[in-house]
């Protein structure tokens, strides 16, 4: 029997082990000689556990600790002894006694590690962190976070099992499933020329396993996206997916927030603060400026389209008759935004939101308006502006008049810097749904209506009509394309502290309606048999209704665990180029490779 077999985890031993020979193994990660007495901190997944060398009780013994560095890899085998009370570490867990070594077996020889490996952040630089990944996650931090996203996912399992739902794997080779990003392909050797496409993520075939009487579907699912990736986005990526029949779209909602609410409290212990509220893509973008608002904290905009013309500003006149005109009023704002932020943020909105400027107003602690704009503003604007926007004295008000689009942007990312920058959003979780988004969305680049969320996404029951009957017409005219614009889909999007964690639909379960959708989006009857013709198929074979959602894991961790980045949440995750670090991923392929596979590359090596 080998000693491993004898094995306790450091964090495990305790003054009830006094005088108990044991053995534990791990890495050195502090040392320090006082005075021909070594101390070893000895730490292993669980933490840490203190362990002497004593030059006067074992010299030959005390010698070769003296050889260990920095995360050597040793197995010790000692006897537990009380710490004097002066030495009890009260922060320790094991911080009340110490093993006294007897034997010491040195199983790795460890060279100097080129990252610390101590409990903070930040103290490398990510690059170095990447390339070393795996001693980037023998830190507690990272340790801490795979130990959470194991929990969080256990606990997920948990839930669904209890629910009734199966887990069934879809297929990683694919044909192309859309959700809006570009495909990976992978060339396939047996069949000359041709591609799979990596999964965006399991949609048509969770379609198909309700056609096939799974009822209740979820995967802990990989999905592939090639697209420009930020702090919230990953090319690969893990989905929670769901999908059930026979229900609605309540139905759904109503399972999916008990889901969030039991894994989160599961792995993070957090309470999501009130039942979610649902709120209309309409009042999101209008209140907020934004489909996915953070409602910790209010400050909504204020609609000024028909104030403009009180004023005798033109840019306000302007921008209400051809856009908007909306504002942002914030709380004390006045003092704690100079007018050097002002210049500043400024800058921000026209570089980054294409903002034309931003125009502001303080109300005086008298409640007069200050500004360079109040000569254009006449005391009934004035008036009915403070009335509308409810500005205190110690106010500032900030004015977007633009596109739609660019009003929309510019203010919901001003409302959030200036909430964190003022300390306004408090410390909790709160969740709500954003429901009765559009069905389509207008291209301007082709010309042509566009899925909002994806094509399978069904409108609602009572819009169903007007989606079918355009799909027979062969063109529409404006009008007709302006009512299909207004038509809603029975999707849902469930917003976690303003991060988007999860979408999903009620699908469409007929394939009249299914490829009334592909027509009006331009995709030709072929081109449809073609690409989704296996769905299509489905469809006729019986169909129950269905719906779903997906979650995406990494963002939920990253928010339970406040973390800036999802790389901070993945074991190993790829740069901002897509870029693995560690391995050195993408990377070139020798000829023949290529040559087996049908390809030839024209780039030049990097
Ligand atoms: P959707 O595209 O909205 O829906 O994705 C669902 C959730 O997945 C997460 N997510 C990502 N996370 C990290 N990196 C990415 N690149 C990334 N892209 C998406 C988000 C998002 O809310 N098939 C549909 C779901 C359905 O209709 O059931 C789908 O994939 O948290
Ligand atoms: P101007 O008349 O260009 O000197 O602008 C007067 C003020 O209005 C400045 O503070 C500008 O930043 C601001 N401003 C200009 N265009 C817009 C706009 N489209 N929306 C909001 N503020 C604007």
């Amino acid at each position: 029997m080998s000693s491993f077999s004898l094995r306790r985890e450091c964090n495990s031993v305790g003054p009830a082990d006094n005088e108990k020979s044991i053995v534990v193994c791990g890495w050195v990660y502090r040392y320090r000689d006082q005075g021909g007495v070594l101390f070893v901190d000895l730490r292993d997944r669980s933490g840490l556990v203190q362990v002497v060398f004593d030059l006067a009780v074992d010299a030959e013994l005390h010698k070769k600790a003296n050889a260990l560095r920095g995360e050597d890899v040793i197995l010790v085998t000692g006897k537990v002894r009380l710490r004097d009370k002066n030495a009890i570490n009260p922060k320790l867990k094991t911080g009340e006694i110490e093993i006294v070594a007897h034997e010491l077996e040195l199983l790795s020889k460890a060279k100097p590690s080129p990252i610390p490996l101590d409990e903070h952040d930040g103290e490398a630089s990510e690059e170095l962190r990447l390339e070393y990944r795996f001693l980037d996650l023998r830190r507690k931090p990272m340790q801490e976070a795979l130990r959470v996203r194991h929990e969080f996912i256990r606990g997920v399992r948990n839930f669904l099992d209890n629910e009734g739902f199966w887990e069934v794997e879809t297929p990683i080779l694919n044909k192309s499933t859309p959700e809006g990003a570009r495909d990976f392909l992978v060339p396939s050797r047996l069949n000359a020329g041709e591609f799979y496409a990596l999964p965006q993520s399991p949609q048509i075939f969770k379609q198909l396993l309700m056609v096939a009487g799974s009822e209740k579907y979820y995967q802990i699912a990989r999905c592939f996206r090639d697209e420009d990736l930020r702090k919230d986005r990953q090319p690969e990526f893990t989905q929670i997916d769901i999908e059930m029949s026979f229900v609605d779209k309540d139905m759904v909602m109503a399972l999916n927030e008990r889901l969030i609410a039991s894994a989160c409290k599961a792995a993070f212990g957090v309470e999501i603060d009130g039942k979610p509220q649902r709120m209309t893509y309409h009042d999101a973008m209008e209140l907020y400026g934004n489909d996915k608002p953070d409602i910790r904290f209010g400050m909504t905009l204020t609609e000024l389209g028909d104030w403009a013309a009180m004023t005798e500003f033109k840019v306000f006149k302007g921008a209400a008759e051809t856009g908007r005109l909306k504002a942002l009023c914030v709380p004390g704002g006045a003092a704690k935004v100079s007018r050097k932020d002002i210049d500043d943020l400024t800058q921000w909105v026209m570089q980054d939101y294409k903002a034309k400027g931003l125009a502001w107003v303080k109300v005086g602690e008298g409640g007069a308006l200050e500004s360079l704009i109040t000569k254009f503003l006449p005391e009934a604007a004035q008036a009915e502006l403070v009335k509308r926007t409810g500005a205190k004295p110690g106010d500032i008000i900030f004015f977007a008049g633009d596109r739609a689009d660019i009003v929309f942007a510019t203010l919901s990312a001003l409302r959030l810097r200036l909430a964190e920058k003022l300390g306004m959003i408090p410390d909790t979780y709160k969740a709500l749904w954003v429901v009765d988004f559009p069905l389509f969305d207008w291209d301007h680049e082709t010309n042509s209506l566009l899925s909002v969320h994806h094509p399978f996404t069904a409108p609602v029951p009572e819009d169903a009509h007007l989606v079918k009957e355009a799909g027979k017409k062969e063109s529409l005219t404006a009008e007709e394309q302006k009512a299909l614009l207004a038509v809603r889909s029975n999707a849902y999007d469930f917003v976690l502290n303003g991060v988007e964690i999860g979408g999903g639909s009620i699908r469409i379960h007929e394939s009249e309606l299914q490829q009334a959708i592909f027509r009006l989006l331009k995709i030709s009857d072929e081109e449809a048999q073609s690409r989704f013709g296996f769905l299509l198929k489905g469809l006729e074979f019986g169909a129950p209704p269905h719906g779903g959602i997906a979650f995406g894991v990494d963002r939920v961790l990253m928010l339970g665990l406040k973390k800036a980045s999802i790389r901070d949440v993945m074991a190993f995750p790829k740069t901002q180029k897509g870029t693995c670090l560690m391995s050195g991923a993408p990377s070139l392929v020798d000829e023949k490779q290529l040559r087996e596979l049908y390809l030839k590359s024209t780039a030049k090596a990097r």
